[in-house]
């Protein structure tokens, strides 16, 4: 069978500081943890619902849904702590809520980045109160020097330095979401 291969690799630009994770890197890391997903979810009886944060999530959520064996469906779910800014204000508010009904399912919410924890905190509060099955996370990257408030994460890929990131799904100001790599930003 043919292999195909990413051809172009778009280079740095002015505002990227360096390349902190490359992308073979990500898709290895993101085949792990889809391992350990399959692995973790073998038995259950209905689809694990996979809840993708926007929009953040959505490159992270299409790779790793697509290295899943075990049922599942995925729906998406919008909040805003930040507005503009970025720093977290801590004061989540739900934007545009799931589709699917939660109750009595396995429910896997899929992040890009912890960075404070209010995020997450606010997410799994709310999806525990709708009688679901079970609630847990998977985040690509975490920023451990951020954490204000505790999360239980279950699946981690990275942890990044206290540096805003971008790249595979993060942002800055809407530019730089789709490179396939996660670079650091210059500080300005
Ligand atoms: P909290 O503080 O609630 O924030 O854990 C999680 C959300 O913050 C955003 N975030 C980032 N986005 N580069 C980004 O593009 C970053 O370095 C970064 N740090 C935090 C992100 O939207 C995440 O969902
Ligand atoms: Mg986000």
């Amino acid at each position: 069978m043919e292999t195909i291969r990413s051809i172009a690799i778009p280079p740095l630009t002015e505002d990227l500081e360096r390349v902190l994770i490359d992308a073979d890197t990500i898709q290895r890391r993101v085949n792990e943890l889809a391992n350990q997903i399959n692995n973790d979810y073998k038995d259950i009886e209905e689809p694990l619902i996979l809840v993708g944060v926007l929009k953040g999530s959505f490159i992270y959520l299409s790779d790793l849904c697509r290295k899943l064996t075990v049922p599942h469906v995925v729906d998406f779910i919008a909040v805003s702590s930040y507005g503009k800014s970025t720093v977290s204000s801590g004061n989540v508010r739900l934007l545009m809520d799931t589709r699917e009904n939660l109750e009595n399912h396995h429910v896997l919410i899929v992040e890009d980045i912890l960075d404070t924890g209010y995020t997450l905190e606010y997410l799994v509060k709310n999806f525990k109160s709708r009688g679901t099955k079970s609630v847990e996370t998977t985040v690509l990257l975490e920023k451990p020097e951020r954490h204000l408030v505790p999360v239980d994460l279950k699946y981690v890929g990275f942890t990044v330095p206290d540096v805003w990131v971008v790249g595979y799904g993060l942002d800055f100001g809407e530019q730089y979401r789709t490179l396939p790599y996660i670079a650091e930003m210059k500080r300005k």
